[in-house]
């Protein structure tokens, strides 16, 4: 049997024409393939404006940037998340708090952000974690009574719903990112986006993706007389967080097909529902009223990092590429060299120790869901 991984892209004929077709053109980067992705990612979400970047760390930066982050500022973040979240803030200058999670959801809880709250508190990143969505209703109240700006992480959620609207609809932050990494829900590759409903933040955010440098002429500042065509200007100190015009035509020929997987994923989820429900001491991934998941992963759940050990190292040894979300940020030996330490988030930390992802992608085929499914009772046999 083959190595099933807990992700996988799925790239067909047609993204692979879109592909071919930019690299015989004119444009490699720079060209009209990223507005046309980022107008694609606008019809979709339903945001207005959308800005695509190299990946969906960048796209962190440049947000946290454009949202005034500077060095002092606290961003309360999820510590059940990537990396990358938190180390936004720091490329700024700035401090990632972390607020404990829900136990069920593995979301960051609203009424431990507000606790987090001080008068250095500039920011709050909630992340979707494995798609589902946090309680957006709730943060952005407690945002918009502390004056904070919300950047959700949306590196898991693109397809994602909330109270039935998509998730980078903007309707509850300031800013939303994505990912299109390939184990994510489309892919460019490596690639990300930034997504927003204000001009003023889509402005800074351009500005930030490109050194900083306009050559829109209405935004010159220092322009002169002789002055011509050539002439641009760097009006802050920006990045090359740029993506290309293949990697963009590739994520729009993906879009179109994104109703078609996270269909797919949702079959994945209700073979999981029908095969494991009910097995003692496993517990599957919820998905509240509110909430439709676009299932990046599914995280199951057992009681404790020994038990997790044991059934994680059976899945493997079958060829299951079973994967563990996430070891809390803050327990990462460089963020506990910056001071954090064991016990700051409890409900995160036991959540780690039970956590393990079972594969899930939208090629996933019913047999290989059946066989991990098999699998991972039998490892639960064995610890009876
Ligand atoms: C929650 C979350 N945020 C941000 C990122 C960063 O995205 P990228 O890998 O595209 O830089 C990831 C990637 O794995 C992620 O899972």
């Amino acid at each position: 049997m083959k190595f099933i991984p807990y992700g996988r892209q799925h790239i067909d004929k047609g993204d692979i024409a879109a592909v071919a077709a930019v690299l015989g053109g004119d444009w490699l980067t720079q060209g009209p393939k990223i507005a046309q992705f980022e107008k694609a990612l606008c019809a979709f979400t339903g945001a207005r404006y959308a800005v695509a970047v190299a990946n969906g760390t960048a796209a962190l930066h440049i947000a946290a940037l454009a949202a005034g982050v500077k060095p002092g500022d606290e961003v309360i973040t999820s510590p059940i998340t990537f990396a990358a979240s938190a180390n936004a803030v720091l490329y700024t200058g700035g401090k990632p708090v972390f607020a404990d999670i829900q136990a069920d959801t593995g979301n960051i809880d609203p009424a431990r952000i507000e606790e987090k709250i001080t008068r250095r508190t500039k920011a709050i990143i909630p992340v979707h974690f494995s798609g589902h969505p946090c309680e957006m209703d709730k943060i952005s109240r407690l945002a918009k009574k502390r004056k904070l700006l919300v950047i959700e992480d949306a590196a898991h959620a693109l397809g994602s719903e909330y109270k039935g609207g998509k998730v980078g609809n903007c309707r509850y932050c300031d800013m939303a990112i994505l990912s299109f990494h390939p184990v994510k829900l489309i892919t460019t590759g490596e690639g990300g986006a930034v997504l927003t409903n204000s001009r003023k933040l889509y402005e800074k955010l351009m500005l930030l993706r490109t050194h900083g440098i306009t050559k829109d002429p209405s935004k010159l500042t220092n322009a002169g007389p002789y002055d011509g065509a050539w002439y641009h200007e760097m009006q802050t100190l920006g990045f090359n967080y740029r993506i290309t015009d293949f990697q963009c035509a590739l994520g729009t020929s993906q879009l179109k097909k994104l109703p078609a997987f996270l269909a797919a994923r949702r079959r994945v989820v209700r073979f999981y529902e029908k095969e494991l429900s009910g097995v003692p001491g496993l517990a599957l991934p919820v998905e509240k009223s509110y909430a439709k998941s676009a299932w990046h992963l599914y995280p199951v759940r057992v009681k404790d990092a020994k038990t997790r050990k044991i059934v994680f190292d059976l899945l493997r040894t079958a060829g299951i590429g079973a994967q563990v979300h996430y070891l809390p940020v803050y327990l990462h030996p460089y963020y506990r060299r910056l001071g954090y330490k064991k016990g700051l988030c409890p409900n995160a930390e036991r959540f780690y120790e039970g956590e393990i992802s079972i594969p899930m992608f939208q090629d996933l085929k019913i047999s290989e869901t059946a066989f991990v499914a098999r699998r991972l009772k039998k490892a639960f046999e064995s610890l009876l």
